[in-house]
């Protein structure tokens, strides 16, 4: 049985940091907070408790696992040759949602954690409930989203619950969390930095600080190995997605296509389209407030699993700004369908 414990309670606060931190430094496995999304966190210097991750996700061994830490001083421990561009990134963007790709230092971490690579994804994250219990820990702490493997990231407590229940003994409760999408991966092993997968801190903000960045072209097979991640089946509800272009009578043309078909279908999409009709609808909230689509994505993907919906349906967003990270999470959960009347 899996615990819950709220550290947003002022008389269970500090005992659920201890009791975090006992677990984790005895080589058991934790859920907790973060800014992007919560993540299933296990002690990174431990083959043995980094194992217990792969095993509660049922996560494949080959795909590498983000390394948190709480402070700038551990990264000496395990990385080497840290590029000046990787530094400014740093100052620019830590805490927050930012993984650096970096060479790692031979044998400073378990090996499971980068699924052998020569290279390692660190990030601090900015909340409030990891960045405490990070530092507490003063030990880097290997975290993947804390979701089954192949469904979406978890973006509240009870998510977590839902897919690992009986399979890790804590969970951190510290509510939703605010991003919503996983940190963007920026690697610095290439010439150029590349994103390996767009998330809250952006190209357009990237570039701002240190010049050109590339972008890696995340459905092209060919690029797959080098984010090793890319290659599997993600944030996948049990309906299959369809994404549509974004215009209220085609969305509405569609649903009215699926009915004939005596198909049930789930809308999941920004305010504009409420009057359709659609069985279900999850919102994304207003238009072009992209954040807010990004804090709701998840959880409204989660919500079809919920319903009887046979096709899930989801118009598209631009590919600028956070729109990027968006799309790119779509079409992978949508796996090339898209909806043609
Ligand atoms: O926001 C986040 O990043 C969340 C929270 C919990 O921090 N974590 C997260 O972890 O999304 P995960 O395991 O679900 O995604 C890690 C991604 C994968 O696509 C993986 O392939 C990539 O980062 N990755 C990790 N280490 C890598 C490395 N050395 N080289 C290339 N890609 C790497
Ligand atoms: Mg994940």
């Amino acid at each position: 049985k899996t615990e819950i414990m709220s550290v947003d309670n002022f008389l269970t606060r500090d005992l659920s940091y201890t009791q975090a931190v006992d677990l984790l430094s005895t080589g058991e496995t934790v859920a907790f907070p973060t800014e992007t999304v919560y993540g299933l966190g296990a002690i990174a210097t431990s083959e043995n408790a980094v194992s217990k991750i792969f095993k509660a996700k049922g996560r494949p061994q080959d795909n590498p696992l983000i390394v948190h830490i709480g402070s700038k001083e551990e990264l000496s421990t395990f990385t080497k040759n840290v590029p000046n561009l990787a530094k400014i990134c740093m100052n620019a963007f830590w805490p927050g949602p930012l993984t650096l790709v970096l060479p790692i230092k031979a044998d400073s971490l378990a090996k499971n954690v980068t699924a052998g690579l020569s290279t390692v994804g660190i990030r601090m994250p900015d909340h409030p409930v990891a960045l405490e219990l990070l530092r507490r820990l003063k030990q880097p702490v290997a975290a993947p989203s804390a979701n089954k493997s192949g469904k979406p990231s978890p973006t509240k407590a009870a998510h977590v619950y839902h897919d690992l229940n009986g399979k890790i003994p804590l969970i951190l409760d510290g509510g939703a969390t605010g991003i919503g999408l996983e940190s963007t991966v920026l690697d610095f092993t290439t010439e150029v930095p590349t994103i390996l997968r767009p998330g809250g801190v952006t190209k357009e903000m990237l570039e701002k600080v240190i010049g050109p960045v590339n972008e890696s072209k995340l459905t092209d097979e060919a690029e797959a190995p080098r984010a090793p991640g890319m290659k599997y089946a993600h944030y996948s509800p049990d309906a299959p997605v369809y994404l549509i272009e974004a215009s209220v009578p085609k969305v509405q043309q569609a649903i009215e296509q699926i009915h004939t078909d005596e198909k049930k279908v789930a809308l999941i999409a920004t305010e504009q389209f409420t009057l359709t009709k659609a069985d279900y609808y999850f919102s994304l909230g207003q238009e072009h407030q992209l954040e807010d689509a990004a804090h709701l994505l998840y959880e409204a993907l989660r919500n079809c699993d919920e319903t009887d919906a046979h096709i899930i349906l989801v118009p598209i967003f631009a590919k600028q700004g956070v729109g990027t990270a968006i799309m790119n999470r779509l079409e992978k959960a949508a796996n090339g369908n898209w909806f043609e009347s």
